[in-house]
């Protein structure tokens, strides 16, 4: 097991937006993490990555306790993310936003040069232009896959996904699930996908588990959790189910 987070509660001030959440993930393993808008998803990724120190709970990754330790030190010890809304730098390059990752992840200390490692990550996720492209012209379909590019060459163990398939057409949905497929087959990562697409979460998620109000309400394979009434009643909906 690369990472167990054991009943992580988040309090900002009076409301609890993260209530006893646990999650365990292997290598190779991608879990699906949903639940509606609000549900505590990305408060939980921040208790766990360092964003954010916990209120209480308890998280071990890659064997040691790192309960509370900063981003840094998780992301050199090999918890890479995406965010929901990608914050490169502006100014920079695509291929220098992607340096940036080779530089400070867990890879820092590989014979490879950081560019190459960006290089290399830039044309993992096939990233669809040129890769001198100031990040500040680039729209947000290439904005997400230019920070998939940077968390991947931070030459990851886990890695933690917030809604990178969202604002997607079809096709580019499609290679999205196949991209993250190859990343796990490839790079044999553990992964939490965070996702309102439940397309997404039922093709690649071996295991999901289901927040409300920060508070888990269900966990299993895809199909159970989207036949359980109480994930239907709390977030999918009838027309989702009906689909
Ligand atoms: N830094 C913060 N300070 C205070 N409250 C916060 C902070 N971050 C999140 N919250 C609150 O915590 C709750 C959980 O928010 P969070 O962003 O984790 O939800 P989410 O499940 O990721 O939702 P979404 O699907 O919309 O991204 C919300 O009520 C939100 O307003
Ligand atoms: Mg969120």
């Amino acid at each position: 097991m690369i990472l167990d987070a054991q009943r992580i509660i988040k309090n900002f001030g009076g409301l609890t937006a993260v209530n006893r959440v646990s999650l365990q993930v292997d290598a190779g393993q991608i879990v699906g993490l949903i639940g509606p808008n609000g549900a505590g998803k990305t408060t939980f990724l921040n208790s766990v990555a360092g964003t954010y120190k916990p209120s209480a709970g308890v998280v071990h990754f890659m064997g040691d306790e790192t309960t509370g330790a900063p981003a840094e030190v998780m992301c050199r010890k090999g918890l890479s993310r995406t965010f929901q809304i990608p914050r490169p730098f502006p100014k920079m390059t695509a291929l220098e936003n992607v340096m940036v990752g080779a530089v400070f992840g867990a890879d820092h200390g590989s014979s490879k040069s950081a560019r190459q490692r960006a290089e290399e990550a830039l044309e993992f996720v096939q990233f669809p232009m040129d890769v001198n492209t100031p990040a500040e012209r680039l729209n947000a379909v290439q904005l997400k896959r230019l920070d998939l590019a940077r968390a991947i060459a931070c030459g990851p163990k886990l890695l933690f996904l917030d809604e990178l398939a969202s604002g997607l057409t079809p096709g580019e949905l499609d290679a999205m699930m196949a991209l993250i497929l190859r990343i796990r087959d490839t790079m044999g990562v553990g992964m939490i996908v965070v996702e309102h697409i439940m397309k997404v979460i039922t093709g690649i998620c071996e295991r999901v588990l289901v927040i409300q109000y920060g508070t888990p309400i269900a966990e299993g394979t895809p199909a159970e959790v989207m036949a359980d009434p109480k994930v239907i009643e709390a977030y999918l909906g009838e027309e989702v189910v009906a689909d």
